[in-house]
C-alpha cells in the first residue's frame, strides 16, 4: 500500500505514538490532581479513549522521571 492509501487512523483497540491526538488540557488537569496525591477516576463510555489517554499520561509520566 502506498502512504496515500493507507489508513491513517486506527480504530478499535487503544491508540498510542503516531495515532495518538493529545489531549493537552485534559492530561494537564489530570497531573495537577495526581500531584497533589489526589486519587483520580475516569468515566465515560466505552471507546471514547480512556486507556489511550492514561497510557499516554503513563508514558509522560515516565518520561519526567
Ligand atoms: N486521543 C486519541 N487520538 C486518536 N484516536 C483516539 C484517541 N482517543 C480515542 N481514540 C480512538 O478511540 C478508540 C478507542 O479508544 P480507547 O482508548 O480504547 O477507549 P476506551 O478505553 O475509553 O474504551 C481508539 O481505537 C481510537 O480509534
Ligand atoms: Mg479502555
Amino acid at each position: 500500500m502506498t502512504e496515500l492509501t493507507k489508513n491513517p487512523f486506527n480504530f478499535g483497540d487503544p491508540v498510542q505514538g503516531r495515532y495518538y491526538y493529545p489531549r493537552n488540557q485534559l492530561s494537564h488537569t489530570v497531573k495537577q490532581f495526581l500531584e497533589n496525591r489526589v486519587h483520580v477516576v475516569l468515566m465515560g463510555p466505552r471507546r471514547f479513549g480512556k486507556t489511550s489517554f492514561v497510557l499516554d499520561l503513563f508514558t509522560q509520566l515516565e518520561k519526567a522521571g
